[in-house]
């Protein structure tokens, strides 16, 4: 009876265990995840679903990944978009990498002191509310963009999902009923009144439809007409009239020229695993491989994860990376960014000469480096490996949770207010504390520095990871200690995911930390070592693909948002 009951567990356990690991045909898993043929992740499950419905009829990961970006503007309307902006890396399975920037513009009437008064006193939240806050949208150009050039299936079969979920709705999550009528305030301000779909009589409830009968219409007209569907016709028109109400910049002069451009990966080696990640406009690419350069030559493994030793060795290397960050980097169509100095191994290793084991700089000691002598919250991301072995990894903003809150009257998407992103002020923080200077500053027509870091890792040459995460300025260190918690932890993907995380940006001179991160000794020694420490709920949302030995596809979605695995 005893050992019967005993085997009777052992069994219930064991079947438990292989349910979370490995998934059947078709299957979806909120956490891990283990697929053969094609996985997506996103942060939403109807997304995430969208994408291996277009995987399934033939699509590659690119048509997965239009079909995921365009479902996303719909059921995760707080960062999935067409009205902001982001960044697509792209590895083919024949190895050849590249990115599309359709980072949001500068209107063409911008200037530097914008956001300022007559007295040059930053005027408070000109930058964040209002339609003054947006720039030019570039997610719909980037989208049609990818599909153009890689896509294999018609507009028409990539956007049905999205088109589907906003004309008949979608059942909203715990998480989102909660947000929509946090926000509501915000909304009914922003809108002055006119209805808009995330905004009820009564208290949104978990489980609620929200159809977007507007926004159905704006897709149709995408779907039908490309690019002139969004920056020209009748939903150009309500741009602009939403504009001309709001006292915005953005005219039909800014829509017609906007076009998102591909970009040369900035790449780094570290140890045995090649990084293809982002270049400028975002800082995401360059600081992820400046951290990993200089924590490189340290036993992080031996040292053990987020121990005293690990923390402070990549804290001091945080500091000098976000302060390098404040200084040289902005969109380079505009200035010229010092990538290939930033990135030198020399460079960085450099930069951590002073660094000793076990003890704090602090940030007020620490200016940007000088590479020159060498010659020179909200946002969403989602991971996308194809049965081919194509992978695509996209970071997608409207900068703040619902951008500027504004939905544009008659065509139902939400608009940016990325503008907050350029440096308004040298030295005046943006929203998410970073500070920046000239090489941020606004001009006509450029694009604020960003911090998203879609990346794609290559281990001995083969496609390895997917990787990438919302967070502003957290978003750099979220991506930075996931690679690690895999290369030096040994952590399975789902496992890195979850791991608790922390942050610091060289300013403020904080360590900002998840309760889970640090064991409660460890905090204590992280304080005697002198560092200032402030818990945070969460940090970055982080949405992985490992592909191991065999080609087994291994998702790991953030338990932080209502992220998803889905795969078959
Ligand atoms: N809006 C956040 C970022 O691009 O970094």
């Amino acid at each position: 009876m005893r050992t019967s009951g005993i085997i009777f567990l052992f069994v219930a356990v064991l079947f438990v265990f292989l349910r979370g690991c490995t998934s059947p045909e078709g299957q979806e898993e909120r956490g891990s995840a283990v697929f053969s043929h094609g996985v997506v992740v996103s942060a939403h499950p109807a997304a995430s679903r969208a994408g291996v419905e277009v995987l399934r009829v033939g699509g590659n990961a690119v048509d997965a990944a239009v079909a995921t970006g365009f479902a996303l503007a719909v059921c995760y309307p707080r960062a999935g978009n067409i009205g902001g902006g982001g960044f697509m890396v792209l590895r083919l399975a024949d190895g050849t990498a590249m990115t599309l920037d359709f980072r949001e513009k500068a209107p063409l009437k911008a200037h530097e002191r914008m956001f300022q008064d007559e007295q040059g006193k930053v005027i408070p939240r000109a930058s964040l509310d209002g339609s003054l806050a947006a720039g030019v949208p570039g997610s719909v150009d980037g989208l049609l963009t990818a599909h153009n050039r890689y896509g294999h299936l018609t507009l028409e079969k990539v956007m049905a999902p999205a088109i589907r979920l906003a004309e008949k709705g979608f059942p909203i999550t715990r998480k989102q009923a909660d947000a929509l009528n946090r926000y509501r305030d915000d909304f009914l301000k922003a809108n002055k009144g006119i209805p808009v779909p995330f905004v009820k009589e009564e208290p949104w409830r978990q489980g609620d439809t929200l159809a977007q009968p507007e926004l159905a219409a704006t897709l149709k007209a995408i779907r039908d007409y490309g690019r002139e569907g969004f920056y020209g016709g009748w939903v150009a028109e309500a741009l602009i009239r939403q504009m001309e109400k709001g006292e915005g910049w953005i005219t039909r002069e800014d829509l017609r020229q906007y076009r998102a451009v591909w970009r040369k990966p900035v790449r780094g080696e570290f140890k045995e695993y090649s990084i293809i990640s982002m270049p400028p406009p975002s800082s995401g690419g360059v600081a992820l491989i400046q951290l990993l350069h200089m924590v490189e030559p340290y036993p992080l493994s031996e040292w053990g994860w987020n121990t005293p030793m690990s923390v402070n060795l990549m804290v001091e290397a945080e500091k000098r990376v976000y302060a390098d960050r404040a200084k040289y980097l902005g969109d380079p169509d505009f200035v010229k960014v010092p990538v290939e100095e930033l990135i030198s191994r020399e460079y960085c290793l450099r930069r951590m000469r002073v660094f000793r084991p076990g003890k704090m700089i602090p940030s007020d000691s620490i200016a940007a480096g000088d590479p020159y002598p060498y010659e020179s919250e909200e946002t969403t991301h989602y991971s996308i490996v194809d049965g081919e072995g194509n992978a695509v990894s996209v970071t997608t903003t409207l900068n703040r949770s619902y951008g500027n809150k504004v939905v544009v009257e008659g065509a139902g998407f939400l608009l940016n207010n990325e503008m907050d992103d350029f440096s308004i002020k040298p030295g005046y923080p943006n929203s998410f504390g970073l500070v920046g200077g000239k090489a941020n500053a606004i001009a006509p027509g450029k694009r604020m520095l960003s911090s998203m870091t879609p990346t794609i890792v290559e281990k001995e040459g083969k496609l390895f990871m997917v990787v990438g995460s919302p967070g502003g300025s957290t978003i750099i260190t979220s991506v930075f200690q996931t690679i690690l918690n895999v290369t030096e932890h040994g952590m399975g993907m789902q496992e890195a995911v979850n791991a608790g995380r922390f942050h610091h940006q060289w300013r403020p001179d904080m360590i900002f930390y998840e309760q889970k991160a640090f064991s409660p000794s460890d905090t204590v020694e992280l304080v005697r070592m002198g560092y200032r420490l402030k818990k945070r709920t969460s940090i970055g949302r982080v949405d992985a693909i490992r592909v191991s030995s065999g080609r087994s596809l291994e998702g790991g979605a953030d338990p932080r948002g209502d992220d998803m695995v889905a795969g078959y």
